[in-house]
């Protein structure tokens, strides 16, 4: 298949990246991960505006394609046949000596791939998943999509290590996140609560896209840290990510939350996010 890559559709095999590429060096990188459906990409102005924010976030320029960077994407989806899937997009200074404050000479790099995957039919939007809570051990500036990823990396290892399939983070006052997601849940009152925007978690594309179309259907959405007490009694749990969707949660460590099957909210939500994107 083709990526994109410092200008160029190029085959994947023979694309090359240099090895004093400062992503390679110092995990010097923003990415974003978009989702494809039917051929339409769901919420790219959100998905690049995040990019601008996080390349703004930490000092590094556009890519010159910025201003055609959703046709870029469109090309290459279309190029590979990828009607469903996603495309992966990733910005970094480029290339300079080991220094950690060289600034860059030469063009930036911009890489993007696409990949095709059934989206709508994954097991994991009827079944659920199954989390353990683990200490958010990340930096504090988790509102930048960067690709410095090891703890994320470790979260998910230790997750499959563990049984689970996958983590979410506390700090001392809560809920910060998943490893990869949003996390909401629905009250008794039906109530959904999800932690405010802050640097402690980054503002889901998904997320944002849930909190509207639940007030749009004349929920309560509440922006507030889940405590760790009210995780484990809600009745209904459930994450959101690009990828993921709307993802019900029926196990976290080893209690199962309500009855172990996707909640009525949940699997509300989920039909107005699928509805949304078709
Ligand atoms: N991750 N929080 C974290 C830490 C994430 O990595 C992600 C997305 C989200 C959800 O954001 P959005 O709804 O905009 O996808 C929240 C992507 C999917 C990934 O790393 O593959």
């Amino acid at each position: 298949s083709l990526i994109y890559l410092n200008g160029e559709f190029q085959p994947a095999e023979s694309a090359r990246i240099s090895p004093f590429d400062r992503a390679f060096l110092f995990g010097e990188g923003i990415y974003e991960v978009c989702i494809v459906v039917n051929g339409c990409f769901v919420d790219m102005d959100s998905h690049l505006a995040r990019l601008d924010r996080s390349l703004a976030a930490c000092g590094m320029a556009p890519p010159p394609e910025r201003p055609q960077l959703e046709q870029v994407i469109n090309d290459l989806a279309r190029r590979n046949g990828v009607t469903d899937g996603l495309a992966y997009l990733q910005v970094t200074p480029g290339a300079t000596p080991r220094a950690f404050t060289a600034v860059p000479q030469e063009r930036l790099t911009l890489f993007i791939l696409t990949q095709a995957q059934d989206i709508l039919s994954a097991p994991h939007l009827s079944r659920g998943i199954t989390v353990q809570v683990q200490p958010d051990i990340r930096w504090l500036h988790r509102d930048i999509k960067t690709v410095m990823l090891l703890p994320q990396v470790m979260a998910k290892r230790s997750a499959l290590a563990n049984g689970f399939n996958d983590t979410i983070f506390v700090d001392e006052q809560g809920v910060t996140e998943g490893s990869s997601s949003n996390i909401f849940i629905v009250t008794d009152t039906g109530t959904l609560v999800t932690r405010p925007l802050s640097n402690h978690l980054l503002a889901g594309c998904t997320r944002q896209r849930i909190i509207t179309l639940a007030r749009e259907a004349g929920m309560t959405v509440e922006e507030r840290v889940i405590t760790r007490d009210e995780l484990s009694r809600a009745p209904e749990v459930f994450a959101t990510s690009a990828t993921y969707m709307v993802v019900p949660i029926t196990r976290i460590d080893d209690h199962v939350v309500g009855d172990g099957r996707i909640g009525k909210v949940t699997k509300r939500l989920q039909d107005a996010y699928v509805a949304f994107i078709r």
